[in-house]
């Protein structure tokens, strides 16, 4: 358990203006708004201009975050981003976010690579870390420039991601608000179901054999639908059972935005009315880790989520990382 005296402080989000809808994508590869709405729920997403970096977006997350939480940079001490998409191998994103938004340079800074679990992985992380007693203020951030990763040829993984960042703001609970709980887990057994195979340390130079592993998204699909389902809903009852709560107890959930499908699908194991999901897919498509924190951003703003109700959030991803997150606010 981590502490129970943290709390989620605020909330903030960024998504590129440009949009590229599938109509737009129909024009560039072999596919239809019909079969991507259809099979995804997907209707646009956001992609970045050349100009916002992952860094960038995850800045401006950031600083809307912490203008919600009423904190500034210098009360910040920790800095974790949760990205599949970095600026750049080395250094840590975090390392530039932290040089974007002046945070002072005790702020200890890295990143996270869970892909769509990031963002509750570096929750558990600064939960405990603050725990620790030796952080006060820390910024937990998901942000993606998948666009950058995608291999725009193959329709079977182009239309479904998307572009953006999601940001909260970690600190000593004011009120009733508290992260009551994150559980996290991953079968690296399904770790090549979904991987960006080339452009790590096994082939550093994807360009020298053009009939090997690319440095752009793999993916099966189907097989990991499948399993997506059924970790979500193991990773909700878990958290659920450990709090001694029940689905119907909660009253806003924000799966990770990966295909709307998935979702309901969750929703009906959960035995869950679909209005209590939060779901923004069609408007972003898949943006990995910035995708719970983006949805969990706007749910607040909308005034989806209020003051003293339960949010659980869950999440899978490539390696196949999954967990669960639960916070009163
Ligand atoms: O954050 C985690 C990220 N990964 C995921 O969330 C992936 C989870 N999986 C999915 O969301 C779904 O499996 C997809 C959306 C990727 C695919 O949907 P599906 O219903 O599982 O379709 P499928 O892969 O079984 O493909 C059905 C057909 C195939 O044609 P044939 O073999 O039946 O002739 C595909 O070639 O649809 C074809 N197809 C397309 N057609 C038009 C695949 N992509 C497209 C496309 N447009 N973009």
């Amino acid at each position: 358990m981590g502490s129970p005296d943290i709390a989620i402080l605020g909330t903030g989000s960024y998504a590129p203006v440009n949009v590229l809808t599938n109509e737009d994508l129909s024009k560039q590869v072999d596919t239809s708004h019909e079969w991507i709405f259809t099979r995804t729920g997907i209707c646009e997403r956001r992609i970045a201009g050349e100009d916002e970096t992952t860094s960038f977006m995850a800045a401006a997350a950031a600083r809307a975050a912490m203008a919600d939480a009423g904190v500034t940079a210098a009360d910040i001490d920790l800095i974790i981003v949760a990205t599949v998409t970095p600026d750049m191998p080395m250094p840590a994103t975090a390392c530039f976010v932290q040089n974007l938004i002046g945070a002072p340079s005790r702020a200890a800074c890295f990143d996270i690579n869970a892909a769509c679990s990031g963002f509750l992985y570096a929750l558990d992380t600064a939960w405990a870390m603050l725990g620790s007693g030796r952080y006060r203020h820390a910024l937990v951030i998901g942000a993606e420039k998948l666009s950058s990763a995608v291999n725009w040829k193959d329709r079977t993984t182009c239309v479904l991601f998307g572009d953006g960042a999601g940001a909260v703001v970690l600190g000593p609970a004011r009120g009733s608000a508290q992260v009551l709980g994150v559980r996290l887990y991953a079968e690296g057994s399904h770790a090549n179901l979904l991987c960006i195979p080339g452009g790590g340390s096994r082939v550093p130079d994807p360009s020298s054999s053009p009939e090997g592993p690319q440095r752009v998204i793999a993916m099966k699909g189907r097989e990991i639908f499948k399993i997506a389902v059924r970790e979500m809903e193991q990773a909700a009852r878990e958290i659920l059972a450990e709090h001694d709560l029940m689905p119907d107890q909660i009253s806003c959930v924000i799966p990770h935005q990966a295909n709307l499908r998935i979702i309901h699908a969750l929703a009906e194991y959960l035995e869950l009315p679909r209005d209590r999901l939060f779901v923004n897919v069609e408007r972003y498509g898949n943006t990995s880790a910035a995708s719970i924190p983006l949805a969990l951003d706007e749910a607040r703003r909308s005034g989806r989520i209020k003051p003293g109700e339960l949010t659980l959030m869950l999440a899978f991803g490539a390696g196949l990382t999954y967990g669960s997150a639960l916070v009163r606010w």
